[in-house]
């Protein structure tokens, strides 16, 4: 598993090219694809399903994609994300009672976990349930919409996340969403994250070569 871990969230893509769009990430150099699925409740926003998701995979997307839930997360539509080929499902804390029946619906029907800390929500819970998840997703914008400014006090919240990970033997990834770019990359690495969610920094480039390649020789240098 590589070092650090680049994500595009393709909720700044081309929605009319979206499929394009995705490949061009990808062969570009992109390790997963965020998948930002906003129901208009959780989040003011509404975006896609699980149909989008399973017509990627139908059209031969492969790369590992990571369906961040801002949603209400039912049973049912975990299980139809689980059937269209998500590889990660992420949850917010605060977006069910019953946080732990539904990590344990994802994992035990084969796919990994997530969940998601927006940016004042304390993460108490962790000790309680970080033995059955794969990946801890900090925001560091307030969720519901891409272009926003990165809110600066989460890079305390990652050390401490870190350091929690840090006394697990396992693979957990800690993956910051919002507002990452090229000038905070380096400050959000060294804080201890692992997993990058861009989106507006890398689509609103137009060559995502170039600025997949920068965004790589910024971590390079950790
Ligand atoms: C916001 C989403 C983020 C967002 C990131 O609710 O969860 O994934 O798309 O986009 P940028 O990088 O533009 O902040
Ligand atoms: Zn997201």
């Amino acid at each position: 598993m590589k070092k650090f871990l680049i994500a595009p969230s393709i909720l700044s893509a081309d929605f009319f090219r979206l499929g394009q769009e995705i490949q061009s990430v990808l062969d570009a150099g992109a390790d997963m694809i965020h998948f930002d699925v906003m129901d208009g409740f959780y989040v003011p926003n509404l975006t896609f399903g699980p149909l989008v998701l399973h017509a990627l995979r139908k059209n031969n997307i492969t790369a590992t994609i990571d369906v961040h839930l801002m949603a209400n997360p039912s049973d049912k539509l975990i299980m139809d994300f689980i059937y269209s080929g998500a590889d990660y499902i992420t949850l917010h804390v605060d977006s069910t009672n019953h946080l732990d029946q539904k990590i344990s619906l994802i994992k035990d029907n084969g796919c990994k976990a997530g969940i998601a800390f927006n940016p004042a929500t304390s993460i108490f819970c962790l000790d309680y349930i970080i033995e059955k998840i794969d990946l801890i997703l900090l925001m560091s914008v307030n969720p519901g919409l891409g272009g926003q400014k990165f809110i600066n006090s989460i890079l305390k919240k990652i050390v401490l996340v870190n350091k929690i990970i840090k006394k697990f033997n396992k693979r957990i990834l800690l993956q910051i969403d919002g507002g990452i770019n090229l000038k905070n990359i380096q400050d959000i690495a060294l804080a201890g994250a692992d997993t990058f969610v861009i989106g507006s920094s890398i689509f609103n480039s137009c060559n995502y070569v170039n600025i997949i390649s920068e965004f790589r020789k910024k971590l390079n240098l950790i």
